[in-house]
């Protein structure tokens, strides 16, 4: 969601006549957009507006514009200021859409030093530097991330913003606010605008993405009025959260030939006792059941989760459970996180009580069980053909690209520039745990 937010800003730059720069040292303007979800994130980004906002002073020079944007900005606001006061702006996730805009003002102001612009001031009288911060809401913010850059064959669409679950480690809530959806034709226009301009699969996103819109039934609806768009190619989505995905929509999986076979389905505990506490409002048990349901309709489908490991309370049994339940659902793929308390959750008032040491060995153990069934499910690939989507050069040598399967497995292969943004059927010759290797053996 941030790339495709990160995205939208510097969309807004070049809709303002800006041009994007290929090395951050010719920038005359670098935004950082920021994640908050655990503390490491929030880490890297302070670490590395630091590192540019010396390197600016060091240079002597009054450019380049240095600003931050996203959940950390939101979060954490003045008190950036506070640990980082050379900063020239902290725009919240709310109002990304501002981002260029006041990067622009600032820029002006910082060339031609007379037109003072209110609020906007990088030096106060006295000399000193003051930013301009924005935390605030702004109810239509979830209609004014359309914009989009010329890219390759995949792009995404927002579809909302915010969250509407209360999970009780989870900061999202807070930094993005209530569940927002935008309106349906206003997403369909999006998709045949990308489309038009060479688009051929579209990922839809969303925090509780099958939550989207008025009712359970709006979600099943779009994809099934946006796999009408003539040259759609593929559809995909996440995440989805396991209290949202009906019947209705494990039935659409084989049923529109454009949604592709992936679901990244968080799992996060495979204890019942853990999920009640993190306000997770399903059952492992429920969770199986959808797991059972999407490979019945969908024998091939690839199936991905997030796990926490390390949340306060989780004994030697609970975790036994989430590895029980890893096993049973066969991931081919999961991102495991420590649990990090966020202040401003509802689980960061409970003490962080499983130590760093026994979080890194539970952590080790999933790790150790998905390189296991993440390398099976590449290597059961082997000696079959796939459906790849040509998107770009991989970063191999001339003439390999990559693609990706239905299954959002990736593939480089050899291939011509030529190529890029068709389907393939592609022999799978070779594969390893982050590898899969092929040759094109037509070209759709
Ligand atoms: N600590 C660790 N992991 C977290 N996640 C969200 N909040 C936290 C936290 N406080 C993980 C969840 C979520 C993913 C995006 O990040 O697994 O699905
Ligand atoms: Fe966070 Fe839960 Fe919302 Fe996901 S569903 S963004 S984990 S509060």
């Amino acid at each position: 969601m941030n790339e495709r937010d990160s995205e939208n800003i510097a969309a807004n730059f070049v809709d303002l006549g800006w041009e994007l720069s290929k090395d951050e040292n010719e920038a005359d303007a670098i935004v950082i957009n920021t994640c908050s979800v655990r503390e490491q994130a929030e880490t890297k980004a302070i670490g590395k507006l630091s590192h540019i906002l010396s390197a600016r002073k060091s240079s002597g020079k009054a450019l380049p514009v240095i600003g931050v944007t996203g959940c950390m900005a939101q979060n954490l606001g003045e008190e950036i200021v506070r640990r980082l006061p050379d900063i020239d702006f902290v725009i919240g996730s709310r109002k990304t859409h501002m981002v260029a805009e006041t990067a622009a003002k600032i820029y002006a102001r910082i060339l031609s030093e007379e037109t003072p612009l209110s609020g906007l001031q990088r030096s106060s009288p006295a000399g000193e530097k003051r930013a301009f911060v924005d935390v605030s809401d702004d109810e239509s913010s979830h209609l004014l991330i359309n914009r989009h850059l010329k890219s390759g064959p995949c792009a995404s669409i927002s579809i909302m913003q915010g969250c509407g679950m209360k999970c009780s480690y989870c900061i999202v809530p807070k930094t993005r606010g209530q569940q927002r959806s935008r309106p349906e034709a206003d997403i369909l226009a999006e998709a045949r605008a990308l489309i038009s301009a060479g688009a051929k699969e579209i990922l839809l996103l969303g925090q509780v993405v099958n939550a989207y819109g008025e009712n359970i039934e709006a979600f099943p609806k779009l994809l099934e009025d946006l796999s009408g768009i003539e040259g759609l190619l593929r559809l995909r989505f996440t995440s989805p959260h396991p209290v949202f995905f009906t019947d209705r929509l494990v039935n659409l999986y084989g049923t529109l030939p454009q949604l592709c076979e992936y679901v990244h389905l968080p799992l996060q505990s495979g204890s019942d006792k853990i999920l009640k506490e993190m306000r997770r409002p399903y059952r492992a048990e429920k969770f199986l059941e959808i797991v059972e349901k999407l490979r019945a309709r969908a024998p091939q489908i690839s199936i991905s989760t997030d796990i926490i490991v390390g949340y306060p309370g989780e004994s030697d049994e609970d975790f036994e459970k989430t590895l029980e339940m890893f096993k049973k659902c066969a991931f081919d793929m999961a991102f495991i996180f420590k649990y990090s308390p966020r202040a401003g959750t509802k689980s960061a008032e409970i003490p962080d009580d499983v130590p760093s040491d026994v979080k890194e060995q539970r952590n080790q153990i999933l790790l150790k069980e998905l390189a296991r069934t993440s390398l099976e499910y590449n290597q059961r690939l082997v000696g079959k053909s796939e459906e790849v989507l040509i998107e770009s050069p991989a970063r191999r040598g001339e003439n390999i690209f990559m693609g990706r399967t239905r299954t959002h497995r990736k593939v480089v292969f050899p291939a011509s520039a030529n190529d890029i943004g068709r389907l393939a059927d592609v022999d799978i010759k070779s594969a390893t745990v982050t590898t899969i290797e092929g040759e094109i053996c037509r070209l759709r």
